[in-house]
């Protein structure tokens, strides 16, 4: 493999001031590429843009808003150059609660950041991609996306959104050189599952066949597969990175 397969990449993470983001960040990076971190938290961005290093920036986006999306996009391409690779990771898992009561707030919350956000960011790429005939884009989806998971309806289904959009979108833009993936995981140890009971957490690693929780690292890498050339004729995909415990 080339030492540096991403040189000369543009590539842009979004909500990688910590967690899967922020180790997709710096995996990109060590492998050659110009990487933007785009979060809500702006003072996180910038932080984890300083300790990657390099030439990595970081500016603040709110994926859910399009005039957010749409002036950071151009920040990013005036100052590294362009969009070669997006990878929508910003994401939130949302409140513990059961259909029967849950609040609209809380169903459009989900779904505006993790499934319009991935919409919004993958339309600002395109601008991007589709002018230079070239591109790749990679979304994080969820094991929660292809199973369901009790109590947490909103998230499933934007995940399940999100695998759907991957879908679509690889077919729309088969012809223009751009690719289109996504990555289902399951339980990730990450800051996110502070904000899920011990009880849930516990539930969820027993359902994980290797018997443990996922390290971002390992989402990292198979990410760099799918935006770096050793994965030129996969699109449209869904890649398992759960453990076991995906049964298709
Ligand atoms: N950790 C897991 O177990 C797991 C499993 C499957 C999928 N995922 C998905 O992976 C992605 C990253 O998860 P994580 O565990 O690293 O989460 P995390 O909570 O550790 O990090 C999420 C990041 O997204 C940012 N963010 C939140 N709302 C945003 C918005 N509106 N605009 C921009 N940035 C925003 C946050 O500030 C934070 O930096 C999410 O899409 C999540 O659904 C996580």
């Amino acid at each position: 493999m080339d030492p540096q397969p991403l040189k000369g990449k543009n590539a842009i993470v979004t909500g990688a001031a910590r967690g899967i983001g922020r180790a997709i960040a710096q995996r990109l990076a060590a492998e050659g590429a110009q990487v933007a971190i785009l979060d809500i938290d702006a003072d996180g961005a910038q932080r984890t843009a300083a300790e990657i290093g390099g030439s990595t920036i970081g500016l603040a986006a709110d994926v859910a808003q399009a005039a957010s999306v749409d002036r950071a996009f151009a920040q990013v391409a005036d100052q590294l150059g362009g969009v070669d690779i997006l990878v929508n990771n910003a994401g939130i898992v949302g409140t513990d609660t059961p259909v029967k009561d849950l609040a609209e707030d809380d169903w459009d919350r989900v779904l505006d950041i993790n499934l319009k956000g991935t919409f919004l960011c993958s339309q600002a790429a395109l601008r991007y991609m589709l002018p230079q005939q070239s591109g790749v884009i990679c979304s994080l989806a969820s094991i929660s996306g292809k199973e369901g998971n009790a109590n947490m309806a909103p998230y499933s289904v934007s995940k399940a959104g999100v695998i759907c959009f991957t879908k679509t979108l690889a077919k729309e833009v088969l012809d223009c050189g751009i690719r289109v993936n996504c990555v289902a995981p399951a339980l990730i140890d990450t800051p996110i599952l502070q904000g899920m009971d011990q009880d849930r957490v516990d539930f969820l690693t027993a359902k994980i066949p290797l018997g443990r929780l996922g390290r971002p690292e390992e989402v990292a890498a198979t990410i760099l597969f799918l935006v770096s050339d050793e994965s030129t004729f996969a699109t449209g995909q869904c890649f398992d990175v759960s453990g076991g415990r995906a049964t298709y």
